[in-house]
């Protein structure tokens, strides 16, 4: 079969080719404006202030379970039936349609929630973090590598807390599981079986009036402009490349996170990674993949596939047995395996048992959640490097220090995209 050639033009339908690099310039080195937490230490007593940005159906249940440890002050979103609905199911006293001008206004919000789609998640919690507040952001965290290494930098830059919504980070038989496989109850660790659902094949889609709720443009943000059409604003903005990367990012930021951890990997990253498309997006439809099978292999040897398969979960296969574990299920070769405790002088993990307390708890103690800003780019990396060989059609070098491909001067261009004006790096400049 022959080799699918690199495509530029395939890329560039998903970002804009009108902006030039200089774009993507340094502007991460913002002022730092100190309006809430990290300035003002919060008292045993005194609740933190809340805002939530991206009320659509995650950011609200967030925001709800946020509740619990804070008062949810502000709303913002750039729907104004999302907004409206939130802030009434939150009793949320402040709406906001533009992010810029809650963050710069409210004195009183020491915490955000970002619940917004992928392609708005990084400038949003980049001016999140420059205006002082923490931050609990939806995964997967971000749209590129080049996104993930400017937010770590900052994150670290200004002492923010910063909670990736990995939360199966907090779920006793995720991390019961990597902790088995941490300490060698498996023997040597050899192979990870990463299973993700199969995506959508839907379209093509023709174009649609706005609803007169809906700021397109701005919904849009970074991402090159198209037609609204019913099937790529909210829930589905997922199965479009320029928005998002499919069930790879979707559902591979929280299983190739489960599987570093379990590896020891979780501020690191595979080696190579070779991504082939089985079954591509539609034409004029959706455009992230349908069926999928990328392999990677890691410095120590040990190999890890990520493909979509009915068994959704990670299964870590050693020399002694193998382990599975999943959402509501955990499982192994011989139930030994999982049954003796671990004794005497172990890796223990960080144990979190409530994603959002852990984040609370945090906020208050200023110490690290359990998914911080680090280990959520590293996940998410994984699964945009195998993307990026998906989409080349070639198997790819990954130097996980310098977090670039080796010998490659086409594939280090797809680590950032250029960002559609005036939605780049100066929007929150
Ligand atoms: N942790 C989990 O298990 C989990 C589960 C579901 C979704 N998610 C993640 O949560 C995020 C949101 O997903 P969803 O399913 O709730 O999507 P959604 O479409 O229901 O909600 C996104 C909301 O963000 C709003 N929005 C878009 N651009 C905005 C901007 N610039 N400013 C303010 N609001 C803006 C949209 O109008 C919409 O209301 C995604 O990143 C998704 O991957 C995580």
């Amino acid at each position: 079969m022959a080799k699918k050639q690199w495509n530029r033009r395939e890329f560039l339908r998903d970002s804009t080719a009108a902006v030039a690099g200089s774009a993507l310039a340094g502007f991460f080195i913002g002022d730092a404006r100190s309006f809430g937490s990290p300035g003002k230490r919060l008292s045993p007593n005194e609740r933190p202030g809340i805002a939530l940005i991206g009320a659509g159906g995650r950011g609200r249940s967030d925001a709800n379970t946020a509740g619990n440890y804070g008062d949810v002050i502000a709303v913002c979103d750039v729907d104004e039936r999302h907004r409206n609905k939130a802030a009434k199911e939150l009793k949320a006293e402040h709406q906001y349609h533009n992010f810029r001008s809650l963050l710069q206004e409210r004195d009183d919000v020491h915490v955000v929630v970002n619940g917004t789609p992928d392609h708005w998640h990084t400038l949003i919690n980049l001016m999140a973090v420059r205006t002082g507040r923490d931050i609990y952001s939806e995964k997967p965290l971000t749209l590129t590598i080049d996104e993930g290494k400017r937010l770590v930098r900052e994150v670290k830059r200004h002492g923010t807390v910063f909670q990736t919504g990995s939360q199966q980070r907090s779920d006793s038989n995720f991390r019961k599981a990597c902790e088995l496989v941490r300490n060698g109850r498996l023997g040597k660790l050899k192979h990870i079986e990463v299973g993700l659902p199969t995506g959508p094949k839907e379209g093509p889609f023709s174009a649609e009036p706005v609803p007169s709720a809906l700021d397109w443009d701005f919904y849009q943000g970074q991402a090159r402009w198209m037609p609204y059409n019913g099937h790529n604003a909210h829930w589905n903005f997922r199965w479009w490349y320029r928005f998002s990367g499919g069930q790879m990012t979707d559902w591979g930021a929280h299983h190739c996170d489960i599987a570093q951890w379990g590896h020891g990997t979780e501020r690191s990253g595979p080696v190579s990674v070779n991504g082939k498309e089985i079954v591509g997006g539609m034409p004029g439809g959706y455009t992230t993949a349908v069926e999928y099978r990328v392999e990677y292999k890691y410095q120590d040897g040990v190999t890890m596939t990520v493909t979509n398969r009915a068994d959704r979960g990670v299964r870590f296969e050693g020399s002694d047995g193998w382990i599975f574990v999943s959402r509501g299920e955990l499982k192994a070769s011989d139930d030994s395996l999982l049954d003796e405790p671990l004794s005497g002088d172990v890796i223990r993990l960080y144990q979190s048992d409530n994603h959002m307390k852990n984040f609370f708890d945090c906020v208050r103690d200023r110490k690290d959640p359990v998914a911080d800003a680090e280990i959520g780019h590293r996940s998410v990396s994984v699964a945009h490097i195998g993307v990026i060989s998906m989409r080349a059609g070639r198997p790819l070098k990954w130097d996980p220090e310098q977090e670039q491909f080796l010998g490659e001067i086409e594939a280090n261009q797809w680590l950032s995209r250029d960002m559609r004006p005036p939605y780049d790096y100066r929007f929150i400049a």
